[in-house]
C-alpha cells in the first residue's frame, strides 16, 4: 500500500470495453481536451468524479473550489457541446461519445446547462481575456455543457509504449518499489537545471520522484510532447539515479489557470499515488497573469486533510555564478548580476532563435535532443 489515499477516498474505474453501445443513435464528437478528460476520468485520474460535472458541482467548483459534497476540486471538468445537440437529449439516455466517428466512450446523461462563461473565466483563470489561452479554449468551445457518468468503452492508442500508465498501475509500481514517500513533478516543459534542482532537493527527503509530463493538448508555442520525452529520457539516463525515478506521462490538457490548476495537479497526482506533490515558481502559469508565488499561496484555502496530499513549495531557482551551483533565493546571498534566471520560456526562445542554452541552463544531452527535434520539426512544417 501507498501511503496516499485516492481522492474521495476510492479510485474509480468506469472502464468497460463490453458496454454494448451498438444500439445508440445519438452521439458527440468530442475535441481532444474533452477525449482525455474522458479517459482520466474512468481511469480514475480524476476520482472521485465519474462523469463530467452536473450544474450543481459546477456551480460549487467554479465559486468554492469543492464539488457539491465539499471535496476538493479546483478545475471545472465539463463536456460543453452545441445548443441544437443539447436540445435533442433526454435524462436517462446514453449517447456515444466518438472522436473521428470512432466510440471511445458512453455518457450517461443527465442534464443540459449553459454556464456563464465570464464568471467561470474571472473564477477559475482569474482574468476575462481572451489573450489567456485557456480563457480562449474555454470560450471556442461550444456553449451548452452537457453532464452525466461515462462509461470509456476503447482506450486511445498509446503513443509513447511503456510510459502510459494508469493510477492503479503507477499505485502498484510504487508499492512494489517499496517507495511510501513519493513527489510528484508536473512539467509541460523540457526539465531544466532549475526543475532539476527542486527534484533532486524533493528527492532528499521522500524515497521517490514521480516525473509525470503533461503531454495532453497544450499552446502551440509549447515544446512538443514527443521531443520531451526523449530530452526526459536522455536527462534521467545521464542524471539520476534508475531506482529512484519513475517516468509515466500524464494525458491531460492544460488548462494554463496556475493557481486552480496547482490544486487540481496536486490532486490528480494523489490519485496516480504521489503523497507530495511539487509547486514552484508560476505552477501552470502563462504570462504575466500570476503572481510567482499565488499557485503556492491558494494551498492555504484548504485544510491538509481536505488535500490528503503535501505541497512541497520552492522558491524561484536558478545558477549562481558565485554560489558556482544552483540555488534560490533562500539559500544564496548574492545579487541579480551572478545569477542565471532560468525558465522553460527562455529555454524555447533560445531554442527557436538558434541559439544553445548553456549547461547552467539545461543539460547537454537535453540541449541536443532539443535541437535536433526542432530542426526536424522545422523540416516537417
Ligand atoms: S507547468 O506545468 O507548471 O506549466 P513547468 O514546466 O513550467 O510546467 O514547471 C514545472 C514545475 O517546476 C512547476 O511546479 C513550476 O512551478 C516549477 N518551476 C519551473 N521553473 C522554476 C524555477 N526556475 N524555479 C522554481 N520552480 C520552477
Amino acid at each position: 500500500m501507498t501511503a496516499s489515499q485516492p481522492h474521495g477516498g476510492t479510485l474509480i474505474n468506469r472502464f468497460n470495453p463490453d458496454y454494448k453501445y451498438d444500439g445508440i443513435s445519438k452521439s458527440i464528437e468530442l475535441d481532444p481536451m474533452a477525449l482525455s478528460d474522458l479517459e482520466l476520468i474512468a481511469i480514475g485520474g480524476y476520482s472521485p468524479l465519474q462523469g463530467f460535472l452536473g450544474k450543481e458541482d459546477y456551480e460549487s467548483v467554479v465559486h468554492t473550489m469543492k464539488l457539491a459534497d465539499g471535496t476538493v476540486w479546483s478545475i471545472p471538468v465539463t463536456l460543453p457541446v452545441e445548443e441544437k445537440v443539447a436540445e435533442t437529449l433526454q435524462a436517462g439516455e446514453d449517447v456515444k461519445l466518438t472522436k473521428n466517428g470512432v466510440v471511445y466512450g458512453v455518457l450517461h446523461f443527465e442534464e443540459a446547462y449553459k454556464p456563464n462563461k465570464e464568471v467561470e473565466a474571472e473564477k477559475v483563470y482569474r482574468t476575462t481575456e481572451a489573450a489567456h489561452p485557456g480563457v480562449k479554449k474555454m470560450l471556442e468551445r461550444p456553449d451548452v455543457y452537457v453532464a452525466g457518468k461515462i462509461t470509456l468503452v476503447r482506450r486511445e492508442e498509446k503513443k509513447f509504449a511503456g510510459y502510459h500508465l494508469d493510477p492503479k498501475d503507477t499505485r502498484a509500481k510504487f508499492e512494489e518499489l517499496g517507495w511510501e514517500k513519493v513527489v510528484g513533478f508536473q512539467t509541460r516543459n523540457p526539465v531544466h537545471r532549475a526543475h532539476e534542482y527542486i527534484q533532486k532537493t524533493a528527492l532528499e527527503i521522500v524515497d521517490g520522484l514521480f516525473l509525470n509530463p503533461l503531454v495532453g493538448e497544450t499552446k502551440s508555442d509549447d515544446i512538443p510532447a514527443d521531443i520531451r520525452m526523449e530530452s526526459y529520457e536522455v536527462l534521467l539516463k545521464n542524471y539520476y539515479p534508475k531506482d529512484r525515478v519513475f517516468l509515466a506521462v500524464f494525458p491531460a490538457a492544460m488548462r494554463y489557470a496556475g493557481p486552480r490548476e496547482a490544486i487540481f495537479h496536486a490532486m490528480v497526482r494523489k490519485n496516480y499515488g504521489c503523497t507530495h506533490f511539487i509547486v514552484g515558481r508560476d505552477h501552470a502559469g502563462v504570462g504575466d497573469y500570476y503572481g510567482t508565488y499565488d499557485a503556492q499561496l491558494i494551498f492555504r484555502n484548504f485544510t491538509s486533510e481536505e488535500l490528503g496530499i503535501t505541497p512541497l513549495f520552492f522558491e524561484h531557482s536558478f545558477y549562481c555564478k558565485k554560489c558556482e551551483g544552483m540555488a534560490s533565493t533562500k539559500t544564496c546571498p548574492h545579487g541579480k548580476e551572478d545569477r542565471m534566471i532560468l525558465s522553460g520560456t527562455k529555454v524555447r526562445e533560445m531554442l527557436r532563435n538558434g541559439e544553445v542554452p548553456p549547461s547552467t541552463f539545461s543539460r547537454r544531452e537535453v540541449v541536443e535532443v532539443l535541437i535536433k527535434g526542432m530542426k526536424q520539426q522545422t523540416v516537417q512544417s
